[in-house]
């Protein structure tokens, strides 16, 4: 088991998705074993909307990767002045994602869905300089 290599992770930006819901990046591990730059799972960021979006591979489930993740994103993306609400949508039936994007510092949201389904949650995160870390409960 390469434990390093599974404890860290990088985002690579992606153009498999070019055009279609704004842009991705590859979640891969990136530590010192062989596994480095093994597939992990994709981040999304809708620029318009300012929604991200994440999702972790099946066999990579249950080990923090989509916590770590989306807080590498939000470090990406993280304004150098002012601030900057992320947006996300989760099925109110998805509880994992739910609590990523809890440990991550967001927080139930009013606001639009866009097709106003009741089972879809919206939760929300302003972010400033230097706020990348998750904030507190
Ligand atoms: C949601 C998803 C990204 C989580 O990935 P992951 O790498 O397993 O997530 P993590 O290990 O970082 O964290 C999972 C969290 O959910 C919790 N969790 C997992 N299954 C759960 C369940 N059935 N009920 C409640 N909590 C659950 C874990 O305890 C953990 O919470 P914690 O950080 O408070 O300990 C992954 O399941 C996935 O890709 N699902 C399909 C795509 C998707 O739903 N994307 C989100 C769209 S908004």
């Amino acid at each position: 088991m390469q434990l390093a290599a599974l404890d860290t992770l990088r985002l690579v930006r992606t153009d498999l998705h070019e055009g279609e819901h704004g842009d991705w990046w590859r979640v891969e591990l990136d530590g010192a074993g062989a596994k480095t730059g093994e597939l992990v799972g994709f981040v999304q960021f809708v620029r318009e909307t300012r929604e991200v979006g994440f999702g972790v591979l099946a066999s990579y489930r249950g080990r923090g990767f989509a916590h770590r993740a989306l807080a590498l994103l939000i470090d990406e993306l993280a304004p150098a002045s002012g601030r900057l609400e992320f947006v996300a949508f989760t099925r109110r039936d998805n509880a994992a994602a739910q609590a990523v994007l809890r440990t991550n510092g967001f927080r139930l949201a009013d606001g639009p869905r866009g097709d106003a389904d009741p089972s879809w949650l919206r939760l929300a995160r302003s972010v400033g300089p230097h706020e990348s870390a998750p904030g507190p409960d």
